[in-house]
């Protein structure tokens, strides 16, 4: 029988951690709840020493989400350890994940102390953690395990499993290690720990030379049963090994692992999609599994031979990962049953009434304005309005005159909470810059504008423009998204988003 391969999503803690990128506890908690969709088995929801508004992230998602396992990070001290049990102890299965750093560079240079010290410090946290609760798990993590000396983590991994780690997890923290090097440091530990079958081998690979995925599948070859991973490879630096490529290799190459996973293969692509639109990092259209081009093919040849035959040129199927094709076009004379139908369709069977009925009225008003409404136009609307978090700013009105020989300008009429509203004006050095700088002057907020990228939603004259924005206000970035045909309410809309998670954030 094919062995189980035990999915750890860290998109929510290490993929947090991804330059640029915070997310509100409302698109935390949606995020974990596809994540249980999508059929993870361990969420790492949050690092809750790290600020109070990750504490109550993570103390959300473990009440909230209770098929998966939630982890909290904790560095190896009590106060951290602490923290971390009172976010997740109402967890339907919570787990400590405790780290602490084992390589000679780290121990010296960060931490200031021997190994003696490292390794007391380690299996003090662990059975601290472990002395929680009868029903805590708890994972330790050598932090800068693969350029930690073998015999160091034989001898730590030794002592933390026989204080009770139920998992250990060997990172390779800087993304230095290459495939046949991180499997024979795995089957090492298993020949060296004389205690290792008490405890799960789990893998956390960085992606800085590219390799995080198939350091992660060498691991997995060498008795790994756990490997960490993050939706779109988001995390620190160049990022984790991304979950999607992980879970379609074993998947599609089954004959050659055989291996096991629970992932539901066809939530991917919209999980894919809500985790970029909440951090506002876009995927890159060639990449592996989600990119916008992985099942297009270009050539004449190929598409003859796909044609003829898929399995020519594709080795999985679009379906396979959620690309659902569109059976039934949509349009301005569609009723309330066949959007209800298609809602269904695409998976989003858990909306409310009242949901439904909002995402209905704006699929009538873009259907006014666009003669067929396509899948992606439908994720997008549910994607700006559906689990939004308060809107204390909307755009009621905008008036917008540009040209080559012309300085850009706006008026906007913004809504305030108690339907006050404000009306501005502003120049600026093109349309864009003029509406941003009126809504900042009606709202009364200064913010820097970080990035800006516009996609199309499908083809055609008529597309939906998807604007995301990031916006920086202190040292935080938000990330704001709009919709519109009008790309200059798009950006609009964006901005407001991005305003209002600010918002959301200081109140
Ligand atoms: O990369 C790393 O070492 C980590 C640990 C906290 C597991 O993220
Ligand atoms: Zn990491």
């Amino acid at each position: 029988m094919a062995k189980r391969i035990y999915i750890f999503d860290t998109t929510l803690r290490d993929g947090e951690q991804t330059p640029g990128v915070s997310l509100n506890m409302q698109e935390k908690l949606e995020i974990a709840r596809q994540l249980e969709k999508l059929g993870v088995d361990c969420i790492e929801a949050g690092f809750p020493i790290a600020s109070d508004g990750d504490f109550e992230a993570v103390k959300a998602i473990a009440q909230n989400v209770r098929k998966p396992v939630i982890a909290a990070l904790a560095r190896a001290s009590k106060q951290d350890i602490d923290r971390a049990w009172e976010a997740i102890k109402l967890a339907e299965k919570p787990r400590i994940h405790t780290f602490l750093a084992t390589s000679d560079i780290h121990m010296e240079f960060k931490l200031k102390m021997s190994p003696e010290e490292v390794k007391k410090r380690a299996i003090e946290a662990v059975a601290y953690a472990k002395s929680l609760s009868p029903k805590v798990e708890v994972e330790f993590s050598p932090e800068d395990g693969t350029r930690t000396r073998p015999e160091f983590m034989y001898e730590i991994l030794e002592g933390v499993i026989d204080a009770g780690a139920d998992v250990v997890n060997i990172p390779d923290t800087v993304g230095y290690s290459t495939p046949g090097e991180y499997g024979e440091f795995i089957a090492g530990i298993k020949r060296n720990v004389p205690n290792i079958d008490k405890a799960i081998i789990s893998l956390h690979c960085h992606n800085d030379l590219g390799l995080a995925v198939a350091n992660s599948l060498a691991g997995i070859e060498n008795g790994a049963l756990q490997v960490e991973c993050a939706i779109n490879g988001l995390g620190e630096r160049a990022g984790n090994a991304s979950l999607e490529e992980l879970a379609m290799a074993l998947k599609t190459r089954k004959n050659y692992y055989d291996f096991e996973t629970n992932i539901v293969t066809e939530q991917i692509v919209r999980t894919s999609n809500l985790v970029s639109r909440a951090t506002g990092i876009h995927i890159q259209p060639n990449k592996a599994i989600v990119g916008a081009n992985a099942f297009a093919h270009e050539s004449g040849i190929h598409q003859h031979g796909v044609l003829n035959n898929r399995l020519t040129y594709e080795i999985m199927t679009p379906e396979s990962v959620g690309l659902k094709k569109n059976l039934m076009v949509l349009g301005k004379h569609s009723g309330r049953h066949a959007f209800e139908d298609r809602l269904n369709e695409l998976g989003y069977s858990d909306l409310s009434k009242e949901d439904i009925n909002k995402a209905f009225k704006k699929f009538k008003d873009l259907a006014d304005k666009k003669k067929s409404i396509s899948d992606g136009d439908i994720e997008a609307i549910i994607a700006e309005d559906i689990h939004q978090i308060p809107e204390a700013y909307s755009l009621e009105y905008m008036h917008i005159s540009c040209g080559n020989n012309t300085v850009g300008t706006a008026t906007v009429r913004v809504k305030k909470a108690e339907d006050r509203i404000a009306e501005e004006a502003a120049c600026g050095t093109g349309p864009v810059d003029a509406v941003f700088k009126a809504i900042q002057k009606a709202i009364g907020i200064e913010v820097n504008l970080k990035d800006y990228f516009l996609k199309a939603i499908g083809s055609g004259v008529d597309a939906l423009g998807e604007v995301t924005v990031k916006v920086e206000r202190g040292n935080k970035i938000f990330a704001g998204n709009g919709i519109s045909t009008d790309i200059i309410e798009s950006s609009a809309k964006a901005f407001i988003n991005a305003i209002n998670k600010i918002s959301y954030e200081e109140q």
